[in-house]
């Protein structure tokens, strides 16, 4: 039986309970409204750790002032009975006085330094993976794990959670697991809910030219001329595009004529929708 757990004493105790008893706890941190990309997390996880916990917490501190956060869809109930089918030992709910005791204007914020926040999405989202390492670093004070999970659909900030971890000692596992996506390509999301018709059409030609920036790469192309096809390519099936590049797996600049590990990443609109994906290859 999954427990939903809404205070932070109860929260401690419980881990404190599992930690006397020799036991492996993993963490999922989630925004809710899960689908199956969470719900793999959540099974992953079971193979980690003896016990799983997931959050359910749609982090004000993340979304900017013209972003979604009034309108992210928030399904607590169908959240709770998804995560007990997956597996899931706690529900870890809080509210935001529980997560920002002092309120919101008296936030203590985590800000990781250098490039890799400060590239691509840290540079259209001004603030966000502030308020991510935020919530992240209270979501490890607050359950302890040995180990945490969390989906490659956001590589950037996975990126930047190993070095959130790795530069405030948190003394834990990092796990990042493969997207998932639908039988069409199109990565699962929260906000693939947001797509009309001819929008949620139109999506999967992001993974597709994924599948061509990887498929120029292997060729040799430089990598210029990959991203100048691929944003030629989405604009050209109605997307208006924030960027699509290739990069290092460490998200530094690729140099031609090198057979590195890379990731190729976009993010478009389509109507009223940003969307993000990549490939590692
Ligand atoms: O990836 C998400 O859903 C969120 O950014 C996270 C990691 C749960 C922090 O709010």
């Amino acid at each position: 039986m999954i427990e939903t757990v809404t205070q932070l004493k109860r929260l401690r105790a419980l881990v404190r309970s599992w930690k006397k008893e020799g036991l492996r706890v993993a963490l999922v941190p989630t925004m809710g409204n899960l689908h199956e990309g969470h719900f793999t997390l959540v099974r992953q996880a079971r193979r980690h750790a003896d016990k799983v916990v997931a959050s359910v917490f749609v982090n004000p501190t993340q979304f900017g002032p013209n972003e979604d956060f009034d309108r992210y869809p928030r399904t607590p109930q169908a959240d709770v009975t998804g995560l007990e089918a997956a597996g899931c030992d706690v529900a870890w709910m809080p509210d935001v006085e529980q997560m920002y005791p002092l309120g919101l204007d008296q936030v203590t914020t985590v800000s990781v330094n250098g490039e890799v926040a400060g590239v691509l999405e840290g540079e259209r989202r001004p603030g966000h993976f502030d308020g991510v390492c935020t919530v992240v670093s209270r979501l490890f004070h607050q359950v302890g794990p040995d180990v945490a999970l969390f989906g490659k659909k956001d590589y950037q900030q996975l990126a930047v959670i190993e070095q959130l971890v790795a530069e405030l000692q948190f003394p834990l596992e990092l796990v990042g697991v493969d997207i998932v996506r639908e039988d069409d390509g199109l990565a699962r999301s929260s906000r693939n809910q947001y797509l009309d018709e001819a929008e949620r059409a139109a999506a999967p030609q992001l993974y597709r030219v994924l599948r061509q920036m990887r498929a120029a790469c292997a060729a040799g192309l430089p990598h210029e001329m990959v991203q100048t096809s691929a944003a030629e390519a989405l604009t050209e099936a109605g997307f208006v595009v924030d960027y699509a590049v290739v990069r290092r797996r460490d998200l530094g600049m690729a140099e031609d004529g090198i057979d590195q590990p890379r990731v190729a990443l976009l993010a478009a609109r389509i109507g009223n929708t940003r969307l993000i994906d990549n490939i590692e290859f």
